[in-house]
């Protein structure tokens, strides 16, 4: 799944994270079966972007959570990593890890950190409690659904081709 024009400027506009080394890193963690974490964290800080324009919220703030709100190194579907075993319920850590690593590398205010860790909700135990924060975690919602029918659409049609293959 490609980024679009768009959001590839979206990304060059933000290249004080978007080219970070740190940040990077998240091309390597996959990402709902058709993407990785870097491309889909562009995707919702585009869209949080937008989002938070129509809804009277600073777009710059909802820009740098959305690139951030998954900034978490640790690739929760490896099975085989230690950090994976230990820690199972991703839903629950991998916000809190983004908060802390956005704060680290970028800086983040409290309400900016507090949007980040709710954005699993309602699967995690932090409430969004600001507009900024709602505009966060529908924006991630949105995207994530688009990204996960993609992968579920490859991973049919590669069941297919199998199928095809096994019937010929
Ligand atoms: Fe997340
Ligand atoms: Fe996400």
């Amino acid at each position: 799944m490609d980024l679009s024009t768009r959001e590839k400027n979206f990304a060059k506009y933000y290249s004080y994270i978007t080219a970070n080394p740190e940040y990077l890193k998240l091309k390597g963690i996959p990402r709902h079966g058709s993407t990785d974490t870097y491309e889909h964290s562009i995707r919702v800080g585009y869209a949080a972007y937008r989002l938070a324009k129509r809804m009277g919220v600073d777009p710059e703030s909802a820009a740098r959570v959305g690139l951030l709100h998954d900034f978490c190194l640790i690739n929760y579907q490896d099975k085989t990593k230690e950090d994976c075993k230990s820690r199972p319920w991703y839903c629950l850590h991998h916000p809190e890890e983004a908060a802390a690593n956005g704060e680290l590398h970028f800086g983040l205010s409290k309400e900016e950190q507090d949007a980040i860790r709710s954005h699993m909700f309602p699967l995690a135990v932090h409430v969004p409690k600001s507009r900024l924060a709602l505009v966060l975690t529908l924006a991630d919602k949105k995207v994530a659904s688009i990204e996960g029918a993609a992968g579920a659409k490859y991973f049919a049609g590669k069941v297919g081709r199998q199928l095809k293959k096994g019937l010929t």
